[in-house]
């Protein structure tokens, strides 16, 4: 039997959302930053041909709900009452959900993940040119992002084109249904390339080249602006107060950033999630002529970002586990490996199972595990699992330090930074300390940092960050083992530019 004292003073709180990949992801934080209930659904990627990746809008919704629900249910049970002041929400990035003039959704979403559309890139540097997409835009064209997605729908689609009405971000898409309000921000609008990183807005001589309708894009505000209020209908539906304040949000990868507190220039955070980041705040887009790493605007509004981006990080991990290994934990996977030296005994893994972004950009790249004996064991493979996605954030790490980064430490975020070993991986192979934050909630937990900003119980970012976040452990580099992997990683390194052609034999 709960026994709740009502003479204790209702505690205010706010609920950050993640539209994840792997999952919807919640958290409710009190305005002193303490976790009170955190709360998780699985789903998975639906993958209907090679290259495709795909999920339903409507099934992040569903569990938007049941993610709420539990949340609210969990927070029933403490001893204190509690009230939602404000929600703030986050997602994935680049993944395309179109709307009819009803507000219904189209079909299913294209992920960040898919790279059906290598030929509508082509296009895309056939008309305008990669100095044209330097100059306006900031970023190249590439699969995942947004720009050719919808390329893609009004060539192979025609029907589901002439449907849409309005084009969002998943996170926008959990705002609208929450509160019936059509919006996005900064930090997302970057990443569909329909927009100019140095000026700040949709790219209309861009949109009007490709012959897209200027009206399918929402209004851009910023991340702590609030857009909109939970409508009667969900308030009853989900048993939340009415007309709770929803503030704009923000890309996973800039939240992420927040909760992590790199927001400032030289700053570095690396994200291993279901795709792994390696990002560094800048105080000016600093875009380079060959536009290796992403320039994407944070979630302040004086701040960008340079990112690189392994387009399969934790999920190589999952693909291992659930292949090889279906009945163990990550946990008791990871403790496989711990005994087996830097190396894997010559065991090197490419992780490039959807393709990969940074710095290859390729969608014909695939996983490779070279070097196998029989003397290797499912220890070696995850071992050699961890070792090849920290390569290929090194990768990125090694174009992110020729901007001139001034940290002498990575702050890591995301399920597999939750890993005392991968971190020490991460720290031995780049060379530098891997340290984590506390609480250490991820892009859901940014959200609710950007919701008491959006309320009014902070002025800006920073100065929740101060208040909220504390630095905890850092895995310091073993240099025996930086030296060992400096050598493997220039095997790893040998490998794609060996593999490239063979790889467009298997398509
Ligand atoms: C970044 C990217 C991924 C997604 C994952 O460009 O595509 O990190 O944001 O949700």
């Amino acid at each position: 039997i709960e026994i709740k004292d009502h003479n204790l003073k209702t505690k205010q709180v706010f609920l950050g959302i993640d539209v994840g990949t792997s999952s919807i992801k919640g958290i409710l934080a009190t305005s002193e930053g303490e976790t009170i209930s955190v709360n998780e659904v699985q789903q998975i990627v639906s993958n209907p041909y090679p290259n495709w990746s795909e999920q339903d809008p409507e099934v992040w919704w569903r569990n938007t709900i049941d993610v709420i629900k539990c949340l609210t249910f969990d927070a029933s049970k403490l001893p204190y009452p509690i009230e939602i002041s404000c929600i703030g929400i986050t997602g994935q990035m680049h993944s395309s959900v179109f709307l009819d003039s009803s507000g219904k959704n189209i079909r299913p979403s294209i992920l960040w993940n898919d790279s059906r559309t290598t030929l509508q890139c082509q296009q895309i540097y056939d008309l305008v040119g990669e100095k044209y997409l330097q100059k306006e835009i900031g970023n190249l064209a590439l699969e995942g992002f947004t720009a050719p997605k919808i390329l893609w729908l009004k060539q192979m689609e025609p029907d589901n084109y002439l449907k849409v009405d309005k084009m969002v971000m998943p996170k926008d898409y959990i705002r609208y249904r929450l509160t019936g309000e059509l919006a996005t921000d900064h930090s997302d609008a970057s990443g569909t390339i329909f927009y100019d990183v140095r000026n700040r807005k949709w790219s209309k001589p861009f949109i009007d080249i490709l012959d897209i309708p200027f009206d399918i894009f929402p209004e851009i505000y910023q991340s702590t602006d609030i857009t909109g209020f939970i409508t009667t209908n969900i308030a009853k539906r989900i048993g939340l107060k009415e007309g709770i304040p929803v503030v704009c949000g923000g890309a996973d990868n800039a939240v992420g950033a927040i909760s992590s507190g790199v927001l400032s220039k030289g700053q570095i955070q690396s994200s291993i999630g279901t795709s792994g980041t390696l990002l560094s705040p800048l105080s000016k887009p600093l875009i380079t002529d060959d536009m290796n790493l992403h320039v994407f605007n944070h979630c302040s509004i004086d701040t960008w970002y340079a990112m690189g981006t392994v387009l399969s990080a934790g999920n190589c991990l999952r693909w291992l586990r659930d292949n090889f290994a279906p009945t163990k934990s990550f946990d008791s996977l990871i403790n496989l490996s711990e005994q087996i030296a830097p190396g894997s005994d010559r065991l090197i893994f490419l992780p490039y199972l959807s393709g990969e972004r940074t710095p290859h950009n390729d969608p014909n790249a695939k996983g490779v595990f070279f070097g196998l004996h029989n003397g290797h064991t499912l220890g070696h493979m995850t071992k050699s699992v961890l070792e090849g996605v920290t390569f290929a954030l090194k990768d990125c790490f090694n174009l992110i330090k020729t901007l001139g980064f001034t940290s002498n430490t990575i702050t890591g975020i995301g399920g597999g930074n939750k890993s005392h070993q991968w971190r020490q991986i991460q720290s031995d192979v780049l060379g530098i300390p891997v340290s984590t934050i506390s609480p250490s909630g991820g892009p859901s937990y940014g959200a609710a940092m950007l919701a008491s900003v959006g309320y009014g119980h902070f002025n800006t970012p920073y100065d929740c960050v101060e208040q909220w976040l504390t630095q905890t452990e850092s895995n310091q580099p073993n240099l025996l083992n930086n030296e060992q992997y400096e050598h493997i990683y220039e095997i790893f390194r040998s490998l794609y530019p060996n593999l490239k052609e063979s790889f467009k034999l298997l398509e």
